[in-house]
């Protein structure tokens, strides 16, 4: 069966993660989360101290990360590892949350993070979601989805997240954070966040995820 590449983007806490995840394991393709590799090099720079605006310092600090994907059996998700260390728990973190968008607006930093996406992408057979994967990533991808919801969704829903890891966190705190980070993401001079002129979009604000398999089924129906 012919395999294409799907992308997903979209802004912050869309349930772009869920719904590709769900995508991926109906299809039999590999799921891969570009955000995951942009918040473990924002951890890598901060437990180092290394000043991103210093494009010497950040290039020099790039060299010394390396990432990849392993497959737990048990949670059945991929699993970010730095430098060979399980990083997952750590980059869902408020303190990482607050710094990645800034980290992700560096060119050299994209350019070694979007390099490593395509080499994932050669065999195609992939979801992977973000924020510029059907414009900058795979912009020849056979499927783009474009994500969005209501601001007051999204927040509710990443702070249900955060709150069972941090009780102290509070419904303004996630929400600053998300128009921040929407705020800078599509505002960044390096392949901001755009919808492709191709991309489709979904709503997802009144959508179960049953209604949002079934509408991304329909487009790779289609595709294939
Ligand atoms: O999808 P996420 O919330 O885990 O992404 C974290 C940050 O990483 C997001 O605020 C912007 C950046 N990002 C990006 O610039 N490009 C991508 N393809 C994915 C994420």
């Amino acid at each position: 069966m012919k395999k294409i590449i799907i992308t997903i983007d979209g802004w912050s806490s869309c349930g772009k993660s869920t719904l590709a995840k769900h995508l991926a394991k109906s299809l039999g393709y590999v799921y891969i989360d570009s955000g995951a590799m942009y918040r473990a090099i924002t951890l890598y720079f901060l437990r180092n101290h290394i000043d991103w605006t210093d494009l010497e310092k950040t290039s020099e600090a790039l060299k010394h990360v390396e990432l990849h994907f392993i497959y737990n059996q048990k949670s059945l998700q991929s699993e970010m590892y730095l430098n060979d260390e399980n990083v997952e728990y750590f980059i869902r973190d408020l303190v990482v949350a607050e710094k990645v968008s800034e980290v992700a607006t560096i060119a050299a930093v994209r350019t070694y993070a979007v390099a490593q996406q395509q080499k994932m992408g050669e065999g195609k057979g992939i979801v992977m979601d973000g924020r510029d994967i059907g414009t900058t990533v795979f912009p020849e991808a056979e499927l783009k989805i474009f994500m969005t919801a209501d601001i007051l969704i999204r927040v509710e829903r990443r702070f249900k997240e955060m709150f069972i890891k941090n009780p102290n966190v509070t419904f303004d705190e996630v929400k600053h954070n998300l128009e921040t980070r929407d705020y800078i993401d599509s505002n960044r001079e390096v392949s901001p966040l755009r919808m492709a002129t191709d991309a489709i979009l979904l709503d997802n604000t009144l959508m179960t995820m049953e209604e949002q398999l079934d509408f991304a089924l329909k487009l790779v129906a289609n595709k294939l």
